[in-house]
């Protein structure tokens, strides 16, 4: 028999879900709640979720205060939200920047075409009343509400961004668990969450590495979540070529734990 939380309990009820029944099927014993109703909580919004994107966590709630917080004082904003999954990160920013009067172009960019199509989903869903128009060419959708435009992109980042002009910012959370780390993780997130989500290689930078050397022509400043072990003295051990490229800002998370890095191109 599994045991629900309250918080569980109130969200599978929000959804019409009876919390003892599920408690007592084996179908549900590890499923996290949110891939069974399909929606998570983030910034006090509901995003589609489903197993192909990362249930949003409560930290990446702190990379979205950062970067609105670093660019609240322009009449236009360029940004675009690298593996963006279920888009919670670059939603919650778009729809800050609307209700702050600040137009935007928006580029939501991610690997996997199946978590992008959640994020079409929430933008359709959560940024309608912007009256947002769709137009749709290959892999790539433009969201166009003149004058903030939404664009999204499948694309790896580990390879050249073909982008064009300079980004105000760039905020990113990429995987940025160790490899051999995955074996450790909860039950519950290494068999339900996509692996391409969590898994940043050997040290957990190796996607994130290639990504920054990959846009610091294209952006000022890159806003990162990344694992507690990458602090400075990771960086100047691993990675000291990133060091003559970035000047680097280390902030911890709610939870005292290292989490941000704020990447200044120089
Ligand atoms: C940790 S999840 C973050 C999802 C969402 N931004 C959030 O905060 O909940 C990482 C995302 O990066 C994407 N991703 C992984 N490798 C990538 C790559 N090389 N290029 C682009 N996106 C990648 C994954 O598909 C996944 O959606």
């Amino acid at each position: 028999m599994r045991i629900f939380t309250v918080y569980e309990q109130n969200l599978l009820r929000k959804f019409n879900f009876d919390p003892y029944e599920l408690a007592r099927n084996p179908l549900y014993f590890h499923t996290p709640v949110e891939y069974i109703i399909g929606h998570a909580e983030f910034c006090d919004e509901l995003f589609f979720v489903t197993p192909d994107t990362l249930i949003p966590r409560i930290e990446t709630q702190q990379l979205v205060d950062i970067a609105f917080n670093l660019h609240t004082d322009q009449k236009f904003i360029k940004f675009a939200d690298v593996g963006c999954g279920s888009g919670c990160v670059g939603i919650t920013l778009a729809k800050k920047f609307f209700e702050a009067n600040i137009n935007f172009y928006a580029a939501f960019i991610d690997k996997s075409r199946y978590a992008l199509d959640i994020t079409r989903a929430n933008i359709i869903n959560l940024l309608s009343q912007f009256e947002i128009q769709i137009e749709k060419d290959e892999n790539v959708f433009y969201f166009n509400k003149y004058p903030s435009t939404i664009k999204i992109i499948e694309h790896d980042v580990t390879c050249k961004l073909k982008l064009k002009g300079i980004f105000d910012f760039i905020v990113a959370n990429l995987p940025y668990i160790p490899t051999d780390r995955i074996p450790y993780l909860d039950y519950s997130v290494k068999n339900y969450e996509p692996k391409i989500a969590l898994d940043g290689g050997k040290d957990g930078f190796q996607i994130i590495n290639k990504f920054l050397l990959n846009v610091r022509k294209l952006t000022k400043t890159v806003i990162l979540e990344v694992d507690d072990t990458h602090d400075e003295r990771f960086i100047i051990q691993n990675y000291p070529k990133l060091k003559t490229l970035f000047k680097f800002k280390f902030v911890k998370d709610c939870f005292k734990k290292q989490r941000f890095i704020i990447a200044a191109t120089r």
